[in-house]
C-alpha cells in the first residue's frame, strides 16, 4: 500500500438519490408492508464512500461521477460539494441514478437501484493519476469500466481498494489489481465459495489484504499472513444505509494518512458505527472529530446514542 507523503484518494463510481420509506419490516417477496412517509436522501456507494473519506479528513478526495441533467443530479452534486469532495463530472443525458430503500424498525434495510447515469462510466472516463495515491472503487458502475480502471491504478504505482459490493463474481483481471478488498459476509461467500470459517475464506481471496465487515461483530482483516480482529462499536442503531460506504471512505481516509491497517480498521468501524446512528446515507456520514470523540470514549457531539 502507497505511504505517499501527500496523499489524495480518487474515488471512481456511483451516485444515486435514494427514496425510502420506514417500515416495521422489509416486505418478502409477494408481500406489501404499510411504511412511513417518503424521505430521500443523496446516496449511492461510490458517493457515499467519497463523502466518508473527505468528511474523514485524510487526503483531498476527488470522485469521478456520472450525473443526469435533472433535479436529483443537481442534489446529488451538491451533497458531494458540501462534503468537500472535488468532482470529475461526466455529464449525460440519462436519469441520474437513484434506490429504493426499505428499512426495517430493526435498523436493517433491503435496496433496489435503478443505476441511470452511473452505467454510462466507461474505461477511458478515468482521470489521470498523477498524484493519487489510492483509488477506491465499488460495483455500481459497469465490471468491465471497474477492471479497467483497477488495472491502470495499479500499473501508476496506486493503490486500488475494491468494496466488492454489491455480490457479484469477479474476473481474475479485476482482482489481479487489487490490494486491499472490503467484503462483507455475503459478498466474501460469493468470491471465496463459502464464508463458513471466515479466516479460511479471507486466505483464499488472492489479493493481499482482504477485510470481511460484520456488522455488530465488527470486522476481521487478512493482511498478508496475519489475521487482526476489530469489535463493533455499541450504538443506538436507526438506520445501517452507508454503514458499509461508511467504513469504506474511513478506512481509505486513514490509511492516506498513513496508519496501520489495525489502527485504520479502528477509524472505520467508529465512523460506520455513527454512521448507523443518523437516518439517510451522506446525512449520517461523521466528521473526524466525532469519529476520534467516539475513539476517546466521550459521546460524539450532535450524535446522541453512542455508549
Ligand atoms: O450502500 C448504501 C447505498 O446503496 C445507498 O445509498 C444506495 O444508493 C445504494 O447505492
Amino acid at each position: 500500500m502507497s505511504t505517499n507523503a501527500s496523499p489524495r484518494v480518487l474515488v471512481a463510481g456511483s451516485a444515486n438519490l435514494d427514496f425510502v420509506v420506514r417500515a416495521p419490516r422489509v416486505p418478502a417477496p409477494g408481500e406489501t408492508v404499510l411504511g412511513g412517509g417518503l424521505q430521500t436522501f443523496p446516496g449511492g456507494k461510490g458517493a457515499n464512500q467519497a463523502v466518508a473519506c473527505a468528511r474523514a479528513g485524510g487526503a483531498p478526495t476527488t470522485m469521478l461521477v456520472a450525473l443526469g441533467a435533472d433535479a436529483q443530479g443537481e442534489r446529488l452534486r451538491r451533497s458531494l460539494r458540501e462534503a468537500g469532495v472535488e468532482l470529475v463530472e461526466k455529464p449525460v443525458e440519462d436519469a441520474s441514478g437513484v434506490a429504493f430503500i426499505c428499512i426495517a424498525d430493526s435498523g436493517e434495510n433491503a435496496i433496489v437501484v435503478a443505476p441511470g447515469a452511473n452505467e454510462r462510466l466507461r474505461p477511458d472516463d478515468l482521470p489521470p493519476l498523477d498524484g493519487v495515491s489510492h483509488l477506491l472503487l465499488q460495483l455500481e458502475t459497469s465490471l468491465d469500466s471497474v477492471t479497467a480502471w483497477a488495472a491502470r491504478a495499479r500499473a501508476a504505482g496506486v493503490a486500488v481498494v475494491l468494496n466488492a459490493a454489491p455480490a457479484q463474481a469477479l474476473p481474475p483481471a479485476l482482482l489481479e489489481a487489487v490490494d486491499l478488498l472490503v467484503v462483507n459476509e455475503g459478498e466474501l461467500a460469493m468470491l471465496a465459495g463459502d464464508a463458513g470459517d471466515l479466516e479460511a475464506a479471507l486466505r483464499r481471496l488472492p489479493v493481499p489484504r482482504a477485510i470481511v465487515t460484520l456488522g455488530g461483530e465488527g470486522c476481521v482483516a487478512r493482511d498478508g499472513d496475519a489475521i487482526l480482529r476489530q469489535p463493533a462499536f455499541a450504538v443506538e442503531v436507526v438506520d445501517t444505509t452507508a454503514a458499509g460506504d461508511t467504513f469504506c471512505g474511513a478506512l481509505v481516509a486513514a490509511l492516506a494518512r498513513g496508519d496501520a491497517l489495525a489502527q485504520a480498521m479502528r477509524e472505520a468501524s467508529a465512523a460506520s458505527a455513527l454512521a448507523c446512528t443518523v437516518a439517510g446515507a451522506q446525512a449520517s456520514i461523521p466528521d473526524r472529530a466525532s469519529v476520534l470523540a467516539l475513539l476517546d470514549g466521550a459521546p460524539a457531539p450532535g450524535r446522541g446514542g453512542a455508549r
